[in-house]
């Protein structure tokens, strides 16, 4: 029987987890320094589907007895979900996160401090959007926002000086830290801010992540020498399994598959190594014969819309010209005037559908040409107009 994860677990079970083992060790060194007023402050990118997301919550678990982690996922919160992303969103939900993992905890969660602060500062609750007893203040001029900002990225130091007899230190993991480019001018709003409370807290350490493809200027404004962090920031980068993790791995957790040696070269090569595809993949084959490299291709044609769903539903997410804009790349790589040609429109119209496009990883800009970041996308577009006839705008 297979004991593959499924392609989208956000937590994987011991027995699931694989490898990874320098990564953590990694990780759980630079993290414990946090026990020594030293915390870090860590960036850990890597690919889509490359396991950032399973790595972080494993270390939650690791960590979990000396320290208090909180995980936090910016696509969960509501205001992301709602579409109306803004600090103030933002703001709630991480002290809302703060706050219920400290209780989970049975540590001190500064309750009354809350209160106090709250009620000193006039600040009215909302009545409707008060989760777990959790207070949310309403609030709409930019000077108490200030003040609510101020308050709520210096709560996870108050929390650890008022529980120090019990933890070693905060660790504080922000997953899908890139919607913040969805919040009006970023950088000054939300980032550089953030920075001036996280570099000064000595026993919080700050771990960001998200899907971020290492084109993005997003990693070069929190951890480049001119970044918001400077050279504080750590960087960690996530790769794919080589070629002989990946085989490891099925052999141990998929016995059942039997491929040539083209076979799995071949099957190396379509999931590129990226643990998401390979878990995808490797559940849809047959088990009944030895797979040689033509099987494979075809296996990986034939599901390749379940294999790249993320993928898919992103670009589902897409309006109409921006996907007419990855169509004009799909044979060649284009400068922006050659674009605005083929789409018969002006070239200035298109900087905010190509910085969009670049954010979400979906394009990048190499030697003053836009080109298709994800091959897969692109294999998939072909196969799709090869099968049908016609681009496929709107999947179902
Ligand atoms: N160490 C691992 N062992 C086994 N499977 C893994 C491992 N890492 C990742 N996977 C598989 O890959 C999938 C995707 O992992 P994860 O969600 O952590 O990727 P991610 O890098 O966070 O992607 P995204 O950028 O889209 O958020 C998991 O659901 C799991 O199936
Ligand atoms: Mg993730």
């Amino acid at each position: 029987m297979s004991k593959l994860p499924w392609g989208n677990s956000k937590v994987l079970t011991d027995e699931e987890f694989f490898n990874r083992e320098q990564e953590i060790n990694n990780l759980k060194n630079l993290l414990s320094s946090t026990g020594e007023n030293n915390a870090p402050d860590i960036l850990l990118t890597g690919i889509r589907g490359v396991g950032k997301t399973v790595l972080l919550n494993r270390i939650k678990n690791i960590m979990d007895d000396d320290y208090l982690v909180i995980y936090m996922d910016f696509t969960i919160s509501s205001v992301y979900q709602k579409n109306q992303m803004s600090v103030k969103g933002l703001l709630d939900y991480y002290f809302q996160e703060i706050i219920s993992e400290c209780r989970d905890k049975g540590l001190k969660s500064l309750d009354s401090q809350i209160k106090k602060f709250f009620k000193t500062n006039n600040f009215k609750l909302e009545k409707f959007l008060n989760i777990n007893g959790i207070p949310i203040p309403l609030i709409s001029t930019e000077r108490d926002i200030e003040k609510y900002r101020d308050f709520v990225f210096k709560l996870a130091e108050d929390i650890y000086k008022e529980n120090q007899d019990k933890i070693k230190g905060i660790i504080i993991i922000i997953d899908e830290f890139q919607v913040i480019k969805e919040i009006g001018d970023y950088l000054n709003s939300f980032l550089w801010n953030f920075r001036g409370y996280v570099t000064s807290q000595r026993n919080v350490a700050y771990v960001l992540s998200g899907s971020m493809s290492l084109q993005d200027n997003l990693i070069s404004e929190i951890a480049g020498q001119n970044g918001a962090f400077g050279g504080r920031m750590l960087t960690i980068n996530i790769n794919p399994f080589t070629k002989e993790t990946a085989n490891t791995y099925l052999k141990e957790k998929a016995p059942e598959l039997n491929f040539t040696e083209e076979g799995f070269d071949r099957f190396y090569k379509c999931t590129s190594g990226i643990p998401s595809y390979i878990n995808i993949f490797a559940r849809q084959l047959d088990t009944s014969t030895t797979l040689n490299e033509e099987e494979v291709i075809n296996a990986f044609d034939n599901n390749l819309s379940l294999i790249l769903s993320h993928l898919i539903n992103e670009w589902n997410r897409l309006t109409i010209k921006e996907k007419d804009i990855i169509i004009t790349l799909i044979h060649e790589p284009l400068k922006r005037i050659e674009i605005a040609r083929k789409l018969n429109v002006k070239s200035g119209s298109l900087s905010n559908k190509l910085n969009k496009l670049q954010n979400l990883g979906l394009i990048k800009f190499i030697d003053g040409k836009y080109e298709i970041n994800e091959h897969l996308l692109k294999r998939w577009l072909k196969l799709e107009h090869e099968q049908k006839g016609i681009y496929p705008y709107r999947v179902i």
